[in-house]
């Protein structure tokens, strides 16, 4: 189906849309009562049937899914449809050493396709744009899910995957890519890449990002958005449900997040005539809209493997209120982290996201952090590890003399210092503050690792 024709779904009116939700949820608790025997027992149990499900409303008495259930019935428990029809198997990794399996049935690989279509189109990516896709290609969902999303809408895609920073740098430019795919943070990284080779915006044709696949603040984007020139966007997915393409910003979005300049205020569109969202409580409890809690994914169309309400891990809120681009889907907030990344540090909840709300509020300090936690005797210790930005780094390294050396160091004490009183004056927590002169913390090519937890 033309790409246009699949985009119109965005704007269905509520109504229509809720009754398609309706009808694809009951067939989807008939295909798992049928085919999956977790599924079987879990309904048995509640003795609830397909045809119980009367409302969208009646979602709320079938059981929850959690990552626990998947890994628990490693690798094939949860298909429902015969092996030789699961076309293609991704995985994620999971705790206690077992990954979470994903299987795709043709269909599957096809609505998959259709989705990160319509969220590339949603962006303004059209039809002969040039992606650059430097998600990873293999179990991890970003690579292939992207891949075939562009090329269903007659994108040409550059499929170099991540690594080797310098060569992504000279087909971007050679290859005029107008748009790049990859995490946030090696989007910075590639940037960081480009003012190494004194590539400037203009030497390049880019204009869009598509960034997920973990949390990222708007300061973030705005260092994105200013290295690359270029607008960036934020994609939304995860593997259990299908991958990326669960929900993506509209560029309306985009512009209302960066005007009031508060993350809380990021929203993305849920393909909903796919993938039906809730919002619950720690306990369970189902949340109405604009409350944060833990957000809840239905698989509406998935053959391979359909899930029940599962439990994402993801902290976020649910928007119902229109959004000015005339798309009638809901929207979820910016996810904030996942639950089980909260620090608790000294009985004071953070997430690592608003460690780097803080930093990136800082205009000497570069997006490269790490947050280090340590137990001492009874206590905890945090520290925060940063580098100065690159200019200020090369000013630094262009002194010669010892003065001007012993001046650099106490500013950086200086610095420290405030850096330090700023996240205490936000978390209420006292963090030692290392502040480097010099590139050392590492940089990543995937999904960044911001914490490391010594307890
Ligand atoms: O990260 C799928 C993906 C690939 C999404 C490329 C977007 C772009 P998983 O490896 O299974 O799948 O990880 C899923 O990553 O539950 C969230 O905690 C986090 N995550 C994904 N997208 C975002 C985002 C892919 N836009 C887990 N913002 C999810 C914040 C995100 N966190």
């Amino acid at each position: 189906m033309p790409i246009a024709d699949i985009t119109s779904r965005d704007y269905m009116p509520r109504e229509a849309l809720r009754g398609l939700q309706l009808e694809r949820l009951q067939t989807t608790v008939q295909r798992v009562y049928e085919h999956v025997p977790f599924y079987r027992r879990a309904l048995d149990e509640r003795q609830i049937t397909a045809a119980q499900v009367q409302h969208l409303e009646d979602l709320c008495q079938i059981p929850f899914t959690t990552r626990e259930d998947l890994i628990e019935q490693y690798p094939r428990g949860f298909f429902a449809v015969p092996r030789e029809q699961i076309l293609r198997i991704h995985a994620s990794s999971g705790t206690k050493g077992k990954s979470k399996i994903v299987g795709y049935t043709r269909q599957d690989i096809q609505v998959w396709a259709e989705v990160c279509a319509r969220a590339l189109y949603c962006m303004g990516v059209r039809p002969g744009d040039t992606l650059l896709n430097a998600y990873g290609y293999g179990l991890f969902t970003g690579g292939l899910g992207l891949h075939y999303g562009a090329e269903y809408m007659d994108v040409t895609v550059i499929p170099t995957s991540v690594g080797n920073t310098q060569r992504q740098m000279t087909f971007l430019r050679d290859l005029q890519a107008t748009a790049l795919a990859c995490t946030p943070s090696y989007a910075l990284v590639i940037g960081e890449m480009a003012e190494r080779m004194h590539l400037a915006p203009t030497d390049l044709s880019l204009q869009y990002a598509i960034c997920g696949a973990e949390p990222w603040t708007n300061s973030l984007r705005q260092q994105i958005e200013q290295r690359l020139g270029l607008h960036a966007f934020d994609l939304y997915g995860l593997s259990e449900i299908i991958g990326p393409g669960v929900a993506v910003e509209c560029p309306e979005g985009r512009a209302e997040a960066l005007q009031t300049g508060n993350d809380s205020t990021r929203s993305l569109h849920i393909f909903e005539d796919h993938f039906l969202p809730e919002i619950v409580s720690p306990q369970g409890e189902p949340l109405p809209a604009g409350t944060e809690g833990e957000l809840v994914l239905t698989t509406l169309t998935k053959e391979g493997m359909p899930l029940l309400r599962y439990r994402t891990g993801d902290l976020c809120t649910l928007e119902t209120a229109p959004c000015s681009c005339g798309r009638t889907l809901i929207r979820m907030s910016q996810v904030k982290g996942r639950i089980d990344d909260m620090l608790i540090i000294r009985g004071i909840n953070i997430y690592p996201s608003e460690i780097e709300r803080i930093l990136l509020a800082i205009p000497t300090l570069a997006p490269y952090y790490q947050i280090i936690i340590e137990r001492q005797q009874v206590l905890d210790d945090a520290t925060v590890e940063v580098e100065v930005t690159a200019p200020i780094q090369q000013q630094i390294g262009d002194l010669t003399s010892q003065d001007e050396q012993w001046t650099v160091h106490e500013q950086i004490q200086v610095l420290q210092n405030r850096t330090s009183q700023a996240l205490q004056e936000a978390t209420g927590l006292r963090f030692a503050v290392r502040v480097h002169s010099k590139e050392m913390l590492p940089r990543h090519e995937g999904k960044a690792i911001r914490v490391i937890d010594k307890r």
